[in-house]
């Protein structure tokens, strides 16, 4: 008998938003009457192949255990690191008693709360077969240059270039052994797939919804709001 493939998920939330200027982390910010990683995970809990979610906050994180969702028997928390991959990677070693090495991870950012599950869904269907896995993007609708000093270097051809968005869908040992590896190597990842891609893979680009922003800066929370509001 051969093991069903299971589905996990990685949110890392132990960020301290210091882009947003304000003392309270961003996930934690009021959105449309709920915090902003309620809403992050409601989304991910409406995704029913998705066996258990695992939050990676910071060591100290007084907000959490005031969230109804915090008591979810789908939701399990570890201690997250310095980096944003640091907090991907003590995910996925928590993980690690149940999931195994073909499993697949969706990494989801606590701060992308517009997530619809349809798009999670969609990127499970698509990427399920795939040898690799790969991420929910978006096509650059700007033309994007290169810039150094303040001067612009070069035009980049718009056509190839796509936004990476989250969820990020990887098989678990792949994931794990990139995001080690790189680590190791002090490489920059600022997302899942830029390890896997470092590591020599491929990942496939699914496209994604506008509305599934980062929260970054003051200003996009009325943004987040509108979308959560228009559903
Ligand atoms: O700061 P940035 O917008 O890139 O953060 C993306 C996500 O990574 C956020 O959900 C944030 O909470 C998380 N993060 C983390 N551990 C860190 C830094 C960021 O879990 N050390």
């Amino acid at each position: 008998m051969t093991n069903r493939l299971r589905f996990w998920a990685v949110v890392p939330a132990a960020g301290v938003g210091k882009r947003m200027r304000v003392g309270v982390p961003k996930q934690y910010l009021s959105l449309a009457g709920r915090s902003v990683l309620e809403h992050t995970l409601a989304s991910l809990l409406a995704v029913a192949r998705l066996d258990r979610i695992m939050v990676a906050l910071a060591p100290t994180d007084p907000y959490w255990p005031e969230l109804a969702v915090a008591s979810d028997s789908r939701i399990a928390t570890t201690a997250g690191g310095k980096e944003r991959a640091d907090s991907v990677l003590a995910g996925l070693r928590a993980l690690a008693e149940v999931a195994h090495d073909e499993d697949w991870v969706l990494v989801h950012d606590a701060a992308r709360p517009c997530l619809k599950p349809e798009d999670a869904e969609r990127l499970i269907e698509s990427l399920c077969d795939d040898p690799v896995g790969g991420i929910l993007a978006l096509p650059s609708v700007d033309t994007l240059k290169e810039v150094a000093d303040g001067r612009i270097g070069a035009t980049l051809d718009r056509s190839r270039v796509w936004r990476a968005l989250t969820p990020q869908m990887f098989r678990y040992r792949v994931l794990r052994d990139a995001l080690e590896k790189a680590l190791a190597a002090e490489e920059a990842v600022t997302d899942e797939s830029a390890a896997v891609e470092w590591a020599g893979l491929r990942p496939r680009i699914v496209e994604g919804s506008p509305d599934n922003i980062k929260i970054t800066r003051p200003e996009d929370l009325p943004l987040a709001e509108f979308y959560l509001e228009r559903r």
